[in-house]
């Protein structure tokens, strides 16, 4: 199984390091625009393998899309990230060109592939990948909400003082900082109700943390993190080459579903070898359907700047 990811930077490197490391891939692909850049770091990671073990072969390209012929999926990580201060939304001058740029040459040599989004301002850069290519949506996903909700079962394993990985728990959404839900109502403890450790100001906290999760590491990185949102990739790449069908939530074309229309935003996906093979429509309180309509909006108000 091959995978490209284009842009080589913090995020695009990480992804390549936990894919090879974890054996999700036979054949890891790197592309960046920056001459030797993509070489360097698949050189780099590649040097990990007699010492981690692994049989993955990674290769870096600069801008050379014959190299990333026949992909069963394309990660798209290029694009400028955010420095301290900023809202991801500030990004989508620039990453706009970019990411339709990207699409339109990826295609050419991978017809078939499924598409994974990461660029910022994700939900809008998810939407202009569909609507530039023309694609089924289910080969077209925003990764966000992924990692969103690992950030929220961090907070959440903070709060309780219990292993993140005893806890369930999903972000739905937009993935902006004030965009996201965080579904605390539904957050299980080994399928306990969280609500019955924390109380409703806690977990308002925990809500709030998570929102600006992203936020507190551009302000202690100086720029945006990257081994989570690395992580998240793969987790997502995984399910899509091992058909694992994991529930996870995804920016995907809403057509009705959530009573949204023409829109990228997250909503949990049961995601397999053909994508998103599934929107999974929970059924939401008065409180979290506002909010979804809410977080739509403004998602929407988004898109249109993409004509401006
Ligand atoms: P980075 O600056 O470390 O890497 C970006 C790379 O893209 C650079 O190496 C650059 O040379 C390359 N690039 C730029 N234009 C290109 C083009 N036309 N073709 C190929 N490569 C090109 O940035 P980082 O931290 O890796 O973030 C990448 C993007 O992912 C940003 O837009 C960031 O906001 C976003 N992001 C999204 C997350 C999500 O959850 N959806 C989480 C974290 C970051």
């Amino acid at each position: 199984m091959k995978v490209t990811i284009v842009g080589a930077g913090n995020v695009g490197a990480s992804c390549a390091d936990v894919i090879s490391y974890r054996g999700i891939a036979s054949e890891v692909v790197i592309l960046d625009i920056k001459e030797g850049f993509a070489e360097g770091k698949a050189m780099d990671l590649m040097q990990c393998a007699t010492n981690t073990g692994f049989n993955t072969q990674i290769s870096g390209v600069t801008n050379d899309y014959s190299k990333t012929a026949n992909s069963d999926v394309v990660v798209i990580t290029s694009g400028i990230p955010r420095k301290p201060g900023m809202t991801r939304e500030e990004l989508i001058g620039i990453n706009a060109g970019i990411v339709k740029s990207v699409v339109d040459n990826v295609l050419v040599h991978s017809p078939n592939s499924i598409i994974v989004v990461v660029s910022n301002p994700m939900d809008t850069m998810t939407y202009l990948a569909l609507k530039a290519t023309g694609l089924p949506k289910n080969r077209i996903i925003g990764m966000g909400g992924a990692l969103d909700s690992s950030r929220f079962r961090y907070y959440l394993s903070k709060a309780l003082d219990k292993p993140s990985n005893d806890i369930s728990a999903m972000v739905i959404g937009g993935h902006g900082d004030t965009t996201m839900i965080p579904l605390t109502r539904l957050a299980a403890y080994n399928g306990i109700p969280v609500s019955e450790f924390l109380s409703q100001e806690e977990l308002d906290k925990v809500a709030a943390s998570t929102m600006v999760g992203g936020a507190t590491l551009t302000g202690l990185l100086g720029t945006s993190a990257w081994y989570a949102p690395g992580a998240s990739v793969a987790y997502l790449v995984d399910s899509i080459l091992n058909d694992q069908k994991k529930m996870i939530a995804c920016s995907v074309l809403l057509e009705g579903e959530y009573g949204q229309n023409d829109i990228c935003i997250g909503v949990p996906c049961i995601i397999g070898k053909n994508g998103v093979e599934q929107i999974v429509e929970i059924k939401l309180n008065d409180a979290e359907k506002a909010s979804f309509a809410k977080s739509a909006d403004a998602v929407r108000n988004m898109n249109a700047d993409l004509q401006s």
